[in-house]
């Protein structure tokens, strides 16, 4: 089965033909970084603009990738939320009226299942149960996943996303945008021990995150030290702080779930301090590690289809009426 996917939710068009629910054809992502980056975050505006203006090129391109044509198309999946409703909007008219002119069926696929599905774009994926941190720009949590539809929420932040963290602490040291990647970069010219920022780990059992307070602190810190000097020393030491906090509470889930395989997803999960720590403690105790290659962190439309896929087989698809959603009220995965 070919499931053309395709993912708006934020800054990025993509579209992508996976086969079976795991095997990537192609995977097309247009990214508007050079759009927003003179803003120093997302403008939902010109997000939707720029969506519109690539969109039918992008999901072209992405058939003509895979090297199949429209009609070996077995079904379209689209983000349906949440996300910024004007961005989302744009890929999902899309993807209903291309469906609806081929005569599939169109799926609405939620972005953090999304995020989750990427283990499975990977040969080596993990068996159910597993833990998944998902840490992205909007999101950060831990989920007990048990089914290709089903996942418990264990734990979220209760303020800033792990990478929301990151891009404000980069605007505050005037470093660009998105901070993610440009942290990553610093920091490895950086000394991560010189500055203790604090470990915000809250009520140690619990799987709740706080990552305001570490966010304070760099802004105190360089309020009142002259740190132009040492910008790698402050970066690695935040990064460092922000990735023991994830993995000891991802490992500390998975522990106390007796579940020995965790996950880690979202576009925090390419960054490679993190990813080191958490194999690293992983292997300590004796769990077993899954994270996606770097393509498949940030946002992508192939873990869209992958996700399409397995709603597709438990009977859902969405009718021309159906719309954007940018949050679910009592949803989990909002
Ligand atoms: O999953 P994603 O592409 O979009 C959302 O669904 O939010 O995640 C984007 C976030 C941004 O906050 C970005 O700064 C962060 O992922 N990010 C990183 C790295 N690459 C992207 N954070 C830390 N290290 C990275 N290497
Ligand atoms: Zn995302």
């Amino acid at each position: 089965m070919n499931i053309l996917g395709i993912e708006t939710s934020c800054d990025e068009t993509a579209a992508a033909v996976v086969n079976g629910g795991h095997i990537v054809r192609s995977s097309v992502v247009a990214s508007q970084t050079a759009v927003h980056h003179p803003y120093g975050g997302v403008v939902p505006e010109l997000a939707s603009r720029k969506h519109l203006e690539v969109i039918s090129q992008v999901v072209s391109e992405a058939v003509e990738r895979a090297g199949i044509s429209n009609n070996k198309l077995d079904a379209v999946a689209v983000t349906q939320g949440p996300g910024l409703i004007g961005a989302l909007l744009v890929g999902f008219s899309f993807a209903k009226a291309y469906a609806y002119a081929l005569n599939i069926p169109c799926v609405g696929v939620n972005h953090l299942e999304g995020h989750i599905h990427s283990v499975f774009l990977e040969s080596d994926s993990p068996a159910f149960p597993f833990i998944a941190l998902l840490v992205s720009g909007g999101h950060t949590g831990i989920y007990h996943v048990t089914s290709h539809t089903r996942c418990e929420l264990l734990g979220q932040t209760r303020d800033d996303a792990a990478g929301e963290a990151f891009d404000k602490v980069a605007k505050m040291l005037g470093l660009g945008y998105p901070g993610g990647a440009v942290i990553e970069e610093i920091s490895r010219k950086g000394d991560p021990y010189r500055i203790q920022f604090p470990r915000p780990y809250l009520d140690k059992a619990d799987a709740d995150f706080s990552f305001s307070g570490l966010k304070s602190a760099v802004r105190r810190y360089i309020e009142t030290h002259d740190f132009k000097d040492h910008i790698p020393d402050v970066v690695a030491g935040f990064q460092e702080a922000v990735s023991d906090v994830l993995t000891f509470k991802l490992t500390q889930a998975a522990m106390s779930r007796q579940c020995s395989r965790i996950a880690v997803v979202g576009g925090v999960a390419a960054n490679s301090r993190l990813r080191e720590k958490v194999k690293a403690s992983a292997a300590g105790k004796g769990l077993s590690v899954f994270i996606p290659s770097l393509a498949y962190c940030g946002d992508n439309a192939a873990m869209i289809a992958a996700t399409g896929y397995h709603y597709l087989q438990a009977g859902h698809a969405c009718g021309l009426t159906d719309d954007v959603y940018s949050k679910v009220p009592g949803s989990q995965l909002s």
